[in-house]
């Protein structure tokens, strides 16, 4: 027996192909059920019971490194042989490379353009390293607001007079410079605030602020469009309602919350268990702004909003945390393939 078991063992050792139908004829001579190792434990219960340990251990043995042997060349035929067709195969299908999709905020932006698209409103774009008098002062930021601290406010250091925007009203202030009204338009665009990064918060974010200014704008019109545009993105049982507020440029001022569309207003963690989830600031523009930038506001009123494409975003796709948006992870991106 013993000799039967080395004599296998060097026959399997030795073995060596690389054609398919010689292995499969390894696989009968020595594993398959009528083969030469199954049969030798077929004679185990002739070999004498004090030699049983050590030649049930060295069968055992062998019958592994058969097995492993006929493994190994499987799976190197098998290699070869797809090498071999890619190479040689002309009409294999191609590996394909993966196909990217837009960023949510994209998506997001996107449609929020095309919301405002609807009722006439175009898109302003300005410089995102700003002056103090577009970000500020034009603005009715009186010289010791808060929002001028470096707390805030990300200055260039060489000139003290220059800062990162941190929001679009600032490309509004150029438009009213520069056209007279009426004025319908939406400013998207990146900006940026000196915050501690969190789940909530980031020293960069997008926002999308509109401004309309024309004879006889009244409040009424702010909120029409609001509950327009509100119910277009999240869709028509969306309810809002308006907050006393306070921004320097706008007079009054609101906060507007949609219904929680997580829960449907029956209160859930989303919306803290109110019912309402904050998505934007608004208000009729401050007459000083329109002077400011050479509007008569005697004749001329008008209404501005602005609101985050990030918070918009998370509470669209409910989005529990904003660094996603920053970190590129494909995982995340590739379930807005369909949100187009
Ligand atoms: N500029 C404000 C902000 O960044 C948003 C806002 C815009 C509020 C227009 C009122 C009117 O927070």
């Amino acid at each position: 027996m013993k000799e039967k078991i080395d004599k296998l063992l060097n026959e399997i050792a030795e073995f060596r192909t690389e054609k398919k139908e010689e292995l499969e004829q390894y696989r009968l001579k020595y594993l398959s059920k009528k083969g030469l190792i199954p049969s030798l434990f077929g004679d185990f219960k002739l070999v004498a019971p004090d030699l049983r340990k050590e030649v049930g251990q060295a069968l055992n043995s062998l019958k592994n490194k058969a097995q492993e042997k006929f493994n190994d060349l499987q799976s190197q035929i098998e290699d070869k042989a797809t090498d071999d067709q890619k190479v040689g195969d002309l009409t294999l299908p191609v590996d394909f490379e993966e196909l990217g999709s837009r960023h949510p905020l994209s998506i997001v932006r996107n449609k929020i353009i095309d919301i405002f698209a609807r009722i006439g409103f175009t898109v302003s774009e300005g410089p995102e390293i700003e002056d103090d008098f577009h970000n500020f002062t034009a603005l009715n930021f009186p010289e010791e607001h808060p929002a001028r601290d470096m707390q805030d406010t990300f200055f260039i250091e060489k000139n003290p007079d220059l800062a990162l925007r941190t929001h679009t009203s600032s490309v509004q202030v150029r438009v009213m410079e520069n056209t007279q009204p009426p004025i319908r338009t939406i400013s998207p665009g990146r900006v940026f605030r000196n915050e501690a990064i969190s789940a909530r918060a980031h020293c960069i974010f997008h926002q999308v602020e509109g401004l309309y200014i024309n004879k006889n704008v009244s409040f009424a019109d702010l909120k029409q469009t609001l509950i327009y545009f509100a119910r277009e993105l999240f869709g028509e049982h969306t309810k809002i309602r308006l907050r006393p507020s306070y921004f320097p440029f706008t007079e009054p001022s609101a906060e507007m919350d949609i219904s929680c569309n997580i829960c449907g207003g029956k209160g859930c963690n989303i919306c803290k268990y109110t019912g309402w989830v904050e998505i934007l600031g608004c208000g009729m523009v401050d007459p000083n702004v329109l002077e400011n930038c050479g509007i008569d506001s005697k004749e001329y009123t008008g209404f501005a909003f602005g609101m985050g494409i990030e918070r918009i975003t998370m509470l669209k796709y409910q989005i529990d945390d904003i660094r996603l948006f920053f970190e590129n992870d494909k995982r995340f991106l590739k379930q807005f393939k369909s949100a187009l």
